[in-house]
């Protein structure tokens, strides 16, 4: 084998692919496809350890594949989690070699746990969301990844990985599974246009996310009727929204971004003039994927053949480490 190394990331299948999520991950999925040996999955078995509507889970699902195809990640590189039943299989062993206590320690359970309860206190907090984790190192240490791009707020999880993957060498007397690094990349901060105080998020609901697949129109009045400033604070700092605004644009096309960045230095900055020109640009921007879209789902079934085909390529290297480990653990 060459001496490229294996990159692992997961997406889940909720909401649509936004402008942060672009931004923030998938544009970078892309470009690392050149240098390493990349898995990208679509994990659906993290999707339901919310409260999920099985009779959308599987079209979100594909969307999001034709989504992440339309971005440029490569077919052969993408799997569905729940075609890779050993992704659970590794899971289970894997459990049983993470404490209880440390689970509970885990920021996003508190948060996603709290959601619930806030939300509707009739609706039970599930096991598999505590467990969570453990599955989400089974899908990292399964491919032997060396590497993982993930955001700040995944970082608790890498460590956790790390853990565990220490404590199974430890139990089978084998440094067998490699600690995996995560590897951070330059990552905007791209808040929600309409409360700029908040991450760009498709849970927050419709206004909160640009939809880098949704018509031009929409794109442009989602611009145009961003949040710039209240009239209140203080004049000599950057508003949040008017920062967002400057960062989406830096990444749209930094030349005109700085263009306008001087205007506003020089207190000569006309919002109205600003967003018709950053919406320009944005939609522009995200004009190749939308169209790049069309032309994939064109034929669904096609693609999903070819990705259910990609599945069962990767399975046979989760299978092998699937063998190995139960090997190791003496399982029969
Ligand atoms: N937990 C990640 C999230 O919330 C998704 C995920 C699941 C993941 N398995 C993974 C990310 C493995 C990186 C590697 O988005």
């Amino acid at each position: 084998m060459d001496q490229k190394k294996t990159i692992l990331s997961c997406i889940q299948p909720t909401g649509n692919l936004h402008l942060g999520r672009y931004l923030g991950a998938i544009r970078n999925w892309v470009e690392i496809q050149q240098d390493y040996h990349c898995f990208y999955g679509v994990v659906n078995y993290h999707a339901m350890t919310m409260p999920y509507n099985s009779k959308k889970l599987a079209e979100q699902s594909w969307n999001l594949i034709y989504q992440l195809l339309a971005c440029g990640i490569k077919e052969e590189n993408l799997f569905v989690q729940s075609l890779i039943p050993e992704h659970t299989e590794l899971a289970w062993i894997l459990q049983c070699n993470t404490s209880f206590g440390e689970l509970g320690r885990m920021t996003q359970f508190k948060d996603k746990s709290q959601q619930i309860k806030d939300k509707d206190k009739d609706i039970f907090i599930s096991a598999a969301l505590y467990s969570y984790p453990v599955l989400q190192a089974a899908d990292i240490l399964i491919y032997k990844a060396h590497y993982v791009p993930v955001g700040k707020d995944q970082e608790q999880h890498l460590e956790l990985t790390r853990n565990i993957a220490q404590r199974f060498n430890f139990q089978v007397g084998k440094e067998y599974f490699y600690p995996p690094e995560p590897l951070f990349t330059r990552i905007p901060k791209v808040m929600s246009t309409a409360d700029p105080l908040r991450k760009m998020s498709a849970s927050l609901g419709e206004k909160h996310h640009i939809d880098i697949f949704s018509d031009e129109k929409r794109i442009a009045k989602q611009i145009r009727s961003a949040v710039t400033d209240s009239g209140e604070g203080p004049t000599d700092v950057m508003s949040p929204g008017i920062e967002n605004l400057f960062n989406i644009f830096r990444e749209t096309d930094e030349q005109a971004c700085n263009h306008f960045l001087e205007k506003y230095e020089s207190g000569n900055l006309a919002y109205g003039e600003f967003k018709m020109a950053l919406a320009d640009s944005l939609v522009e921007f995200t004009r190749p994927f939308r169209e790049r879209y069309t032309e994939i789902t064109a034929d669904k079934k096609a693609v999903r053949h070819r990705i259910k085909e990609s599945s069962r390529e990767i399975q046979k290297v989760a299978a092998q480490t699937l063998r190995e480990v139960k090997e190791l653990s003496g399982l029969i």
